[in-house]
């Protein structure tokens, strides 16, 4: 089951207006073309296993789990605080607990699926009672803020849950997928084995985010409507049964060509991206806390979760409160 959900954005807005000033932008192109008005920013002395432990803190809190009895830790990033050790095991320090297994899982926007379908085998084999799954980024420190095309996009943020076994609710059924086809279309160049960053080398931009947005965008329509096609089947459901849709938060038009090839209402989805824009692992578990908090969704509930980003990696669930 879903024991609790818990999410911390970092306080600075930065609005589309402020962006006008260092940018060839404008707020009206960011929000006719992707929906998003403003984004959180990290303050300087912020790290990504910060907002990490914030939104853990919160989830366990209103699961009403004490840290001793959590056995697993999954944290989703493509930001983690360096890039050795795992962010992780600092989340793991920071919220004290002890030596239970702490690791992160690279799936990009997709990472929440793919964390909370890894956490849930653990779970459900009876492995671990109580497993926490975070996803969070900290991209305003990978995006290249020169770049209008991408750095209008993204922002910062983070989201957990607290999977615990019990016969009720939990994931009904997931799917998770990957096609390194496209795995150049969204990528950070350097930084890695590939492009090995050395003092004094003159990387430009080639550590920071770069994407073939037309790309990544049909891709997002065409694999997430198949992936919640596929959920839906998998667990014998329909629309009708839905309480709401939590998609990977990028960009408004793919949300509303994915509803639109699913006969769904846009006013089933459940939408951050005009406050947040894409905070990528974390979209999911933000929008899904808040719409429980608020409540828009209460127990017994069945939400559809979805989400395709770098890799590409992709993934969908039905997930029951
Ligand atoms: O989270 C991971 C998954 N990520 C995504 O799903 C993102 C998928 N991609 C997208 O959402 C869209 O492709 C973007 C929002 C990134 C771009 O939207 P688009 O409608 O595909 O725009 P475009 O790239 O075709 O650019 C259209 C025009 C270009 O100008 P020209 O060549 O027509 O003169 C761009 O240079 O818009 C220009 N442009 C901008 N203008 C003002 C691009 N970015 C901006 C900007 N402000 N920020």
């Amino acid at each position: 089951m879903i024991a609790g959900t818990g999410s911390y954005l970092p306080r600075r807005v930065v609005a589309n207006s402020d962006l006008e000033s260092f940018l060839d932008t404008s707020d009206a192109w960011i929000r006719d073309r992707t929906g998003i008005g403003a984004r959180r920013v990290a303050s300087d002395d912020e790290v990504t296993s910060d907002l990490a432990a914030h939104a853990a803190e919160r989830a366990l809190e209103r699961a009403g789990i004490a840290r001793e009895d959590v056995g697993l830790l999954v944290v989703a990033t493509v930001t983690p605080d360096t890039p050795m050790p795992s962010c992780a095991v600092r989340v793991q320090k920071k919220l004290g607990l002890g030596t239970i297994p702490a690791f992160d899982l690279s799936a990009a926007c997709a990472g929440f699926l793919y964390g909370i379908t890894v956490a849930d085998q653990f779970v459900r084999s009876g492995k671990v009672e109580h497993a926490l799954v975070v996803g969070v980024e900290l991209l305003s420190r990978v995006v290249n803020w020169d770049d209008r095309t991408t750095a209008v996009l993204f922002g910062d943020g983070a989201g957990a849950v607290v999977l615990s076994g019990g016969e009720r609710g939990g994931i009904l059924g997931a799917s998770i997928r990957a096609d390194g086809a496209l795995a150049d279309a969204l990528v950070i160049p350097a930084g890695g084995s590939r492009e090995p960053i050395s003092r004094g080398d003159d990387v430009g931009a080639r550590n920071k985010v770069q994407m073939v947005g037309q790309e990544i965008f049909r891709a997002a329509i065409a694999r997430m409507s198949e992936v919640i096609g596929e959920v839906l089947d998998e667990t014998g459901l329909g629309v009708d049964d839905i309480a709401a849709f939590i998609p990977h938060q990028a960009n408004l038009r793919i949300i509303e060509a994915v509803a639109d090839r699913l006969g769904a209402p846009m006013s089933k989805f459940v939408l951050t991206l005009e406050r947040y824009g894409n905070t990528s692992s974390a979209s999911i578990p933000i929008a899904l806390d808040e719409a429980v908090r608020s409540g828009r969704l209460s127990a017994g509930d069945k939400v559809v979760l979805a989400a395709l980003g770098a890799g590409v990696a992709w993934g969908g669930a039905v997930i029951e409160l």
